[in-house]
């Protein structure tokens, strides 16, 4: 009941900033991993997807996984914004997008092209 009712606020929150869950400590990051990023292989959200769990602040590479060099639109979490890079540990220039609306077409030049991600409270 206590976690729907967050959840729903969570959802529904697009406009406010609903305060995030606060920074974990260093030594607990797999413990403490957050859903943060929304990525699907085809543009306009369509496709399979792939979420993206870390804690904020933290750049984490999407090598090995089939959505590496392989996602066309994305969305961050509500109160997060995400960045993509081409090149693996979030290394030169990246392309950034909110929860809403997103991005549903990435531009080519990152289109099937992006191998690290990372995301901040907004
Ligand atoms: C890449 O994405 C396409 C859909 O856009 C999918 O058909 C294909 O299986 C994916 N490739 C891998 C290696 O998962
Ligand atoms: C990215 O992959 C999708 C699905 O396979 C394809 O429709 C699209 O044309 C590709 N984009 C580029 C820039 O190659």
């Amino acid at each position: 009941m206590h976690f729907s009712t967050i959840l729903l606020a969570a959802l529904t929150s697009t406009s406010t900033i609903a305060a995030p869950a606060p920074a974990p400590a260093p030594n607990t990051l797999s413990a403490r991993a957050t859903p943060l990023i929304d990525l699907w292989q085809d543009s306009g959200f369509l496709g399979l997807k792939f979420t993206g769990k870390s804690n904020v602040g933290t750049c984490e590479n999407l090598a090995g996984s089939g959505f590496n060099n392989n996602v066309s639109s994305g969305k961050a979490k509500p109160g997060f914004r995400c960045t993509i890079w081409v090149n693996k540990d979030c290394d030169g220039t990246g392309f950034s997008f909110n929860a809403n609306p997103g991005s549903n077409q990435f531009p080519s030049w990152i289109d099937n092209k992006s191998s690290s991600w990372k995301c901040v409270a907004a």
